[in-house]
């Protein structure tokens, strides 16, 4: 069975356009939906360039609203969603809601921390290592247990917007690698997987292989 995925975005959408040219052919899930808090949101356009149909949330604190939006869907990716879900709705898609953050958490997360704060703060501390983490939602911002994360260097002269960059990479590939292991285990609770291979990723490294 072919996982059907809803999107939640509240900006540009490049993790959604990733998971969208990943969901094809043989993948094991197809993005269906795009939901979104801002109806100026690039995710939007995206989602209608794909033929997708794309819904602009009016309350995004509205349980019953979210909940229609989601339909039907089988697992919900936050990408680059601002706004905190609805505890009803966690509730709902436990273990079938994940979102992406552009650190290594539990570090760097939290309400407010996202975009190039989340980096910004990652400089500030003198961390050599940053990453990307996908991880379970729950009731609080960018706390939910982990699924995956992928570590990225720090090096020497980054600025907030270098290091967004090759974390945004390694994002683009992790995020689809979670949600196909994830629809090919059928959505049990819990999963945390590992990458094998290089430790840290260059524009090049070898496919990524997730266990
Ligand atoms: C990503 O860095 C993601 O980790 C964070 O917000 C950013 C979204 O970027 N949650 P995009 O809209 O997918 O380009």
């Amino acid at each position: 069975m072919t996982a059907r995925v809803a999107v939640l975005a509240s900006g540009g959408g490049t993790n959604l356009q990733a998971l969208l040219d990943a969901g094809t052919g043989e993948a094991p899930f197809r993005i269906t939906r795009v939901i979104s808090n801002r109806s100026d949101a690039g995710a939007l356009d995206r989602a209608r360039r794909a033929g997708l149909a794309a819904v602009v949330l009016r309350n995004p604190g509205d349980a019953a609203e979210l909940t229609a939006a989601l339909g039907d869907s089988d697992l919900a990716v936050l990408a680059g969603y601002l706004k905190l879900v609805p505890a009803a709705v966690v509730a709902r898609f436990r273990w079938r809601m994940i979102n992406i953050h552009p650190a290594l958490l539990p570090g760097f997360g939290g309400d407010g921390m996202y975009g190039s704060r989340v980096h910004a703060a990652v400089l500030a501390s003198g961390a050599t290592v940053t990453g990307a983490s996908v991880h379970y939602v729950d009731e609080a911002f960018d706390r939910g247990p982990v699924i995956a994360q992928w570590p990225v260097p720090v090096r020497p002269g980054d600025t907030p917007d270098a290091l967004a960059a090759r974390v945004l990479a390694v994002e683009h590939r992790l995020l689809p690698a979670v949600a196909a292991e994830l629809a090919r285990r059928g959505f049990p609770p819990g999963v945390r997987l590992h990458l094998s291979g290089a430790a840290f990723a260059s524009g090049d490294s070898p496919s990524l292989d997730l266990r």
